[in-house]
């Protein structure tokens, strides 16, 4: 039991609450911050539920300075984990500004605390989003950065800023874990991804498909150069996910490792309509879908290579997409959304 504070920002949303649960079964002590704008605080409660542990929890924003040097004025904190930002591609298109401000002066504030208070240690939430339109695939560490949206730009300069400050000081270590396509829940199915009225996101789409009949999902675009037609991604367990992010961790506290990018994806690309009927054969009905028009900044195919996260990490994924099927349909039954 090692108790090392860890302040995970983004503490409540659907990473965050999943990362907050495998750091206590890990021996450590998370110290949540979350301004609630995209999350409830009612999973404070399941996480206390799965671990029997209470958090630590602060309501802040990041763009208020103030709040993240009172969080580490109160106590020690060994690492930072960094997820709170906001990440709809298409919203971003339509609020760059709000982007920008969000997601970048939020970094800076929470750099600025750290250095305020000698904390070094930093594991960032980035995206495969910052690989823009492949030039090959799988996507490998050193494919070339660019930006097809406003989201996707914030991460370019959230992991430029990272790759400045560590490579520049002596003794600072950041890891930036480009997710690919996060899906799925916890096993015990009193987390998961948030089943809201709109969702953007392929998983919780379906879901909400099944949830109201009068929905009706629409795939965008059938007229790829793709098997099917349908776009192509790497979808990944949360809990695979998470358990990248406690390597990572434990790598930042184990030795100064600089700067580095690390995939975190299953090395495997599935079309959007393989998704859907995996999905069905999981639930055990069809899922009300559409062919629709393309949805503008997707790209086509997207996978990782895993090469560099198993070298560097020791880490692979476990979860297959069935599975990643079932645990999220668990999820959906129990969380009653409607
Ligand atoms: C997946 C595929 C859609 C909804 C996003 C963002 C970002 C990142 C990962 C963190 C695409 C298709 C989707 C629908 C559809 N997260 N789709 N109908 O855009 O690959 O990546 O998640 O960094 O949030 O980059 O994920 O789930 O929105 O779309 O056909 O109603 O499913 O066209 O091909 P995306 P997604």
């Amino acid at each position: 039991m090692n108790n090392k504070n860890i302040l995970v920002t983004g503490a409540s949303g659907f990473i965050g609450s999943h990362l907050c649960v495998a750091l206590i079964e890990a021996g450590y002590n998370p110290i949540g911050v979350d301004n609630l704008s995209n999350s409830k605080a009612g999973v404070l409660e399941k996480i206390e539920q799965i671990t029997k542990k209470k958090i630590t929890f602060i309501q802040a924003d990041l763009a208020t300075p103030q709040a993240l040097k009172e969080c580490f004025a109160a106590q020690p904190i060994t690492a930072v984990i960094h997820l709170a930002a906001f990440k709809a591609v298409g919203e971003s298109t339509e609020q760059p500004l709000r982007y920008h401000s969000n997601n970048v002066i939020g970094l800076l504030n929470l750099l600025n605390s750290m250095n305020e208070f000698g904390c070094n240690k930093f594991v960032y939430s980035s995206s495969a989003t910052v690989y823009g339109i492949p030039q090959r695939l799988p996507l490998d560490e050193e494919h070339p950065l660019a930006s097809t949206n406003p989201y996707g730009t914030t991460k370019i300069i959230g992991e430029s800023i990272l790759r400045d400050v560590a490579t520049y000081s002596d003794d600072y270590s950041c890891i930036s874990l480009r997710y690919f396509n996060p899906a799925g829940a916890h096993s015990s199915g009193l987390l998961g991804e948030d089943i809201v009225e709109k969702p953007a996101n392929l998983f919780p789409v379906m879901c909400r498909a099944h949830l109201t009949p009068e929905y009706q999902m629409t795939v965008f675009g059938d007229d790829y150069d793709t098997k099917d037609g349908t776009c192509i991604r790497d979808i990944i367990h949360i809990n695979d996910l998470i358990d990248g992010h406690i390597l990572a961790l434990e790598k930042c506290l184990g030795e100064n490792t600089g700067y580095q990018a690390v995939n975190l994806g299953c090395g495997k690309g599935w079309s959007v309509l393989e998704i859907i009927e995996n999905f069905e054969k999981e639930l055990g009905e069809s899922i009300n879908y559409k062919i629709g028009a393309r949805r503008p900044g997707d790209t086509i195919s997207s996978y990782a290579s895993t090469d560099y996260a198993k070298k560097y990490l020791g880490w692979q994924t476990k979860h297959d997409l069935p599975s990643i099927c079932r645990d999220t349909i668990k999820y959906m039954r129990a969380s009653g959304a409607r």
